[in-house]
């Protein structure tokens, strides 16, 4: 619980993630015009407070709030979002000879996403920067969140969302008072929708990566993972990647707590896992420059991970290889019985993209490129609860 109001944060700047021109941190950014990259956002790391104090702190994101973008806590708008539990897969884990198998569970956010993360930290700095509307295209769950936020900050709020997204993740944004705009197509044309609606620069835009606060609640992920696991990081971590913001910004936390001393190397691999109905990583791994002409995008039951044009493709690459890891494709087939499989062992009702990286591990682990002497971490990045209807047998995507 806040208290008192103070200036916070440590941020010193931002800059472009590719040439690392400055932007300035007083202002309403967007992206970096001069690369047409995301922007990142720099921090002081030689006034690191101590990780001592943390067990004393607030249980949510904002006990780390000096390594967040919000200057004065007052403009602090919070749910309660983090600190979500880290589970061991102990039935699942002990059957395929990993028995220190770990998930982090993101379905105990506000609005049952990791969403809730980097929309609660959005809105604060557009509380903070006097913004009085947004629009977002979604998948899905950052459209909930936004809803949600943008309620309690009363700031207005529109989503642009397809149409074939199960129905609770429409309901949820007209209960929270949104203008929910439907299109037929994946989250790409939703943006064009977006780019049209907000051809005025009437609303703050909050697409994935294309402003910077966002990411900046997805790294809490990275510091929570660090804290929960008394600062032994896994070996490797596997993350259903859409947008790429949780890949990114987990990394960026691992890099920043190595600046401040908080942890040492080696850090993680990172696996990415998609759909392959929608695998823009693995074509992007295979060829960089041309990625974009080589696959036809389709919708899966996995909504989250129907990104086929990824803004941030770059940085996502760049953690891959940096981190020796390496991005791997599950089917519809094999998300669906992995959410039967986690649900009907281990008790959890996960997302699809969840599931995603149980199946993935297990193909990772049968092929060796794990090995039962590593400590893995599964993100189960939201509710199985929102996707009942994509489950239900008798529905077909199309
Ligand atoms: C449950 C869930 N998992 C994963 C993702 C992908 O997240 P990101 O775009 O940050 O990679 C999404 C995005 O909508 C999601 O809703
Ligand atoms: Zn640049």
């Amino acid at each position: 619980m806040l208290t008192s109001t103070k200036h916070v944060s440590f941020a010193t700047g931002l800059h472009c993630s590719n040439c690392h021109r400055e932007y300035s941190l007083f202002a309403i950014n967007t992206y970096a015009v001069c690369c047409n990259q995301p922007l990142v956002i720099e921090y002081d790391h030689s006034h690191a407070f101590s990780k001592e104090t943390l067990p004393f702190r607030q249980n949510n994101i904002w006990r780390y709030m000096e390594m967040l973008p919000v200057i004065n806590s007052k403009n602090i708008v919070s749910l309660g979002e983090g600190m979500t539990p880290v589970f061991s897969l102990n039935k699942l884990g002990n059957r395929y000879g990993f028995p220190g198998l770990l998930m982090k569970d993101e379905s105990a956010n506000p609005t049952g996403s990791f969403k809730a993360r980097g929309l609660s930290v959005a809105i604060s700095k557009a509380k903070e920067l006097n913004i009085k509307q947004c629009i977002i295209p979604t998948a899905g769950n950052a459209g909930g969140a936004l809803a949600a936020y943008c309620a309690k900050a009363g700031i207005k709020c529109t989503v642009v969302m397809p149409t074939h997204t199960p129905m609770i993740f429409k309901q949820e944004c007209e209960m929270y008072g949104a203008r929910l705009i439907l299109i037929d197509g994946l989250i790409n044309d939703c943006a064009k929708k977006v780019m049209e609606i907000n051809r005025d620069n009437d609303y703050f835009d909050l697409s994935t990566l294309k402003e910077p606060y966002r990411l900046e609640g997805k790294k809490t992920m990275g510091y929570e993972i660090a804290e929960q696991l008394q600062w032994n990081l896994p070996d490797v971590i596997i993350y259903p990647a859409g947008g790429g913001t949780g890949l990114i910004g987990i990394w960026k936390a691992f890099l920043e707590m190595i600046s401040m001393g908080w942890i040492t190397g080696p850090l993680p691999r990172m696996i990415a896992v998609q759909s392959s109905k929608c695998a823009p990583i693995l074509y992007a791994l295979k060829d960089p420059h041309n990625w974009k002409n080589a696959f036809t995008p389709a919708p899966t039951i996995a909504n989250g991970l129907a990104v086929p044009y990824p803004f941030g493709m770059n940085m996502m690459l760049g953690v891959l290889k940096e981190s020796g890891g390496t991005a791997i494709t599950v089917s519809e087939e094999q998300i669906l019985d992995g959410m039967k499989e986690v649900a009907k062992n281990e008790g959890l009702l996960i997302s699809p993209e969840g599931a995603a990286t149980w199946k993935a591990f297990l193909h990772l682990a049968r092929t060796k490129v794990i090995s039962s002497s590593e400590k893995v971490l599964l993100l189960n990045t939201g509710t199985g609860y929102k996707y009942l209807e994509n489950c239900n047998e008798k529905i077909v995507i199309n």
